[in-house]
Formats: C-alpha cells, sequence, structure tokens
C-alpha cells in the first residue's frame, strides 16, 4: 500500500499537469477521469503537493479493483488493512464518483464504503481524531479507493487574502503560464486585477514552490512522520532562486486592484519581484523587445458589456502590434474574441475558469528571442 498517487487535474490542463511531473523526474500514465497516475510514497506525496503549481489535489492509492455489485465493493474495502494506518478514532469522510459504472448511486457507495472500513476496524470508531478524506472513483466498473493528502485544494496558497473582481485560480494561472512556454524573464499581464498571473510567474522565475507557506491535510496523518515533511520543505525551499530578477509587470485600470495585488505579493513572500502599477491598456508596452504577455481580461460575464469588451479587445489587438517579440496568452469566454481580436492564434484549448467555459488563445510571438 502507498506506493501509487494519483494527480487530480482539471479538465483541458493534464498535459501540462503531466510536464510538470515530468520536470519533478516522474513518470506519469495516461489520464483518465482527470486522474493522473505516478509511482511514488509518503515522501513524494509531500513533494507534489507543495511542488505542483498546476494539480488541483494529491490522492494515496489504497487499492485498486473490479466491484459491479454493492457486495462486492463491501469486500473490496474490508480487504484494505486500515488499522495499519488509521488510528482507532480516525474520522473517515468517504466521497465517491462514478463514471458509466454498475453502482452510480453515490450516496449508497459512500455508505457501503463507509460500512466496511467500520467493520474492519473492529465495528466502531469514535470518529473523535483526525479527518481522513476517503475518494471512491468507479470508472467503467473499476474501483479506486484513495486517500485524499491535500484537504484545501491546492490553488488555495494562502498568499490571496484579499478578493478582487472575478479572481482566476492560482493553478489555471500557473496552467495558462506554463502551456504559453513561461519559464521566467518578462512576463506582462496588463488586466492583472489581484495579481494572480504576476504572482504565479514570479514563483515559476523564483522556482519557488508554490506550497510551502500553507497546511495540507497529511499534516495530520500519523504516517506522515514530521521529520519527512519538515526534510521536503527545506530542500524545496533550498532550490529558490532567491536573486532572480524577472522583470515581471502587473497593471490596471484599477488602482485598487494594484494595492490588492501589493498586498498578495508581500504574502507570497515575493516582495520586490513584480512591479505593479494604474495602467490602462492603451498604453501597453515594454522596454524589453522579447517576453510574455498572460492575461485574464474582462469577460463580460462577469465583467463589462459586449460594446466595451469590443473597444478593449480591439486596443489590446493593436498594442500587442507592435510587441513582436512577446508571446500572448489569453483566456475569455467573450464569444467574439477571435472576431474583435483580428487575428487566429497559433493554439487554442477549451479551459474552466470557476465553472465557466472558457477558451484559452495563445499567439506565438512573430519575432523570435535569438
Ligand atoms: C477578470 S479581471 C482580472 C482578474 C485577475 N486575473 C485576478 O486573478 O485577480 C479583469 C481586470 O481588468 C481590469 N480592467 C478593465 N478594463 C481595463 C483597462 N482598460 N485597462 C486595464 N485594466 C482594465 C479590471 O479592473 C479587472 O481587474
Amino acid at each position: 500500500m502507498f506506493d501509487k498517487i494519483y494527480l487530480a487535474s482539471a479538465s483541458g490542463t493534464e498535459s501540462v499537469v503531466k510536464k510538470e511531473l515530468t520536470r519533478l523526474n516522474y513518470e506519469p500514465g495516461g489520464a483518465e477521469y482527470g486522474l493522473i497516475p505516478v509511482t511514488g510514497g509518503i515522501p513524494d506525496a509531500v513533494k507534489l503537493n507543495m511542488a505542483l503549481r498546476t494539480a488541483n489535489r494529491v490522492y494515496m492509492c489504497v487499492a485498486e479493483g473490479m466491484c459491479d455489485t454493492f457486495d462486492a465493493l463491501y469486500e473490496f474495502v474490508r480487504a484494505v488493512p486500515f488499522e495499519d494506518f488509521l488510528p482507532s478514532d480516525a474520522r473517515v469522510i468517504v466521497n465517491a464518483k462514478s463514471h458509466r459504472s454498475a453502482l452510480f448511486a453515490l450516496s449508497a457507495v459512500q455508505r457501503v464504503v463507509k460500512r466496511a472500513v467500520c467493520d474492519r476496524m473492529g465495528g466502531t470508531m469514535s470518529e473523535s481524531g483526525t479527518t481522513y478524506p476517503l475518494l471512491c472513483v468507479l470508472n467503467e466498473n473499476r474501483a479506486l479507493l484513495m486517500l485524499d493528502t491535500t484537504g484545501e485544494s491546492l490553488h488555495k496558497r494562502g498568499y490571496r487574502t484579499y478578493v478582487g473582481d472575478a479572481p482566476i485560480r492560482e493553478t489555471l494561472a500557473a496552467a495558462m503560464l506554463l502551456l504559453a512556454g513561461y519559464r521566467g524573464g518578462v512576463l506582462i499581464d496588463p488586466f492583472c486585477g489581484s495579481g494572480t498571473i504576476p504572482i504565479e510567474a514570479a514563483m515559476i522565475a523564483t522556482d519557488t514552490a508554490p506550497g510551502l507557506n500553507r497546511a495540507f491535510a497529511f499534516e495530520n496523518f500519523g504516517m506522515f512522520s514530521a521529520k519527512t515533511v519538515r526534510d521536503v520543505r527545506e530542500s524545496l525551499t533550498a532550490e529558490i532562486k532567491i536573486d532572480a530578477k524577472p522583470e515581471i509587470c502587473g497593471y490596471d485600470i484599477d488602482p485598487k486592484a494594484c494595492e490588492t495585488a501589493l498586498r498578495h505579493l508581500s504574502a507570497a513572500g515575493l516582495e520586490g519581484k513584480v512591479h505593479f502599477q494604474r495602467r490602462d491598456v492603451k498604453e501597453l508596452s515594454s522596454r524589453f523587445n522579447f517576453g510574455h504577455i498572460v492575461t485574464n481580461p474582462p469577460y463580460g460575464i462577469r465583467l463589462g458589456t459586449d460594446k466595451e469588451l469590443k473597444k478593449l479587445y480591439r486596443c489590446l489587438s493593436e498594442r500587442y502590434a507592435a510587441m513582436r517579440g512577446f508571446t500572448l496568452g489569453v483566456i475569455t469566454a467573450y464569444p467574439f474574441f477571435e472576431k474583435d481580436f483580428g487575428r487566429r492564434p497559433d493554439r487554442k484549448r477549451k479551459l474552466y475558469n470557476s465553472e465557466i467555459e472558457s477558451v484559452y488563445y495563445i499567439f506565438n510571438a512573430p519575432n523570435k528571442a535569438r
């Protein structure tokens, strides 16, 4: 047990989660139902929780098997030696998901799994101790029982304490940056809002693991020793390039947004790594010849009317035309983006921005850095 890990990723971000895993020296298997498997034990689960920028959650596999009846599910779960890792006062919470499987009534699946765990543990559990969240996924009758080691989703890095207008999830911001090929250097977000994209860029540019300043569910699990957690945190901290000067700018027309962004930058421990300034996109330019623009402009659904958006996207297009050494990545749910922006993207993919179906458009820099 505990030699396989599953990473949960948002729809459209599976390939970028896999790339991150490869960079961290793991060999990811194929994504199924948003879950990407890797071989790894407890120290790996700690490292992946702290280091991955784009995954939502890290699960440790407890058991896998075929189950197409509730009896089979009960026997499958009851065969797991829970006593090896659950304390007798554990509070076990069970969630369930089902996809193309004979067992699809989720509350019944949850009940059967919970009863099997309780029976295996001797029939009674006081449930007064640490919470152990289990997830049972049934996919084409294959049951996957996993322990959620993350707790609050990984997009909650801990630095975003003030809420701005329509903020983007931190994991999605990181995925946009990595998909556009950003690894450090010049980055501009002309619609920075509360600063999420520039702050994630600063973390990438300085090799700062995004989970160093937050708590995880695993910290309360007995089998995760405090020494293992400390060792992983120390080794990731040692990798931070404190002296990196990445040249990252975040602009917004709203001065309050810039203030909020600065507070978030400081909460992330990255003071001085991003320059935030009140600026209209009409004035977008850079003193550099090469770099990236990655941004999340107003959408229409949440901010702005169609007429204003048309003007805004035309303006972005005009300013971008003069920045020929810049790769541009824009996420929007505005349906007329390509028409109003006036050019075809080199790549595009469907991504979800807090449940809103959006498209991420990438325009490669016409002039390449030598
Ligand atoms: C969708 S929000 C960006 C949210 C941001 N990604 C975050 O995580 O907080 C769009 C931002 O565009 C800004 N904005 C609207 N019109 C603008 C303009 N003409 N120039 C610059 N910023 C503008 C708004 O003030 C708002 O903060």
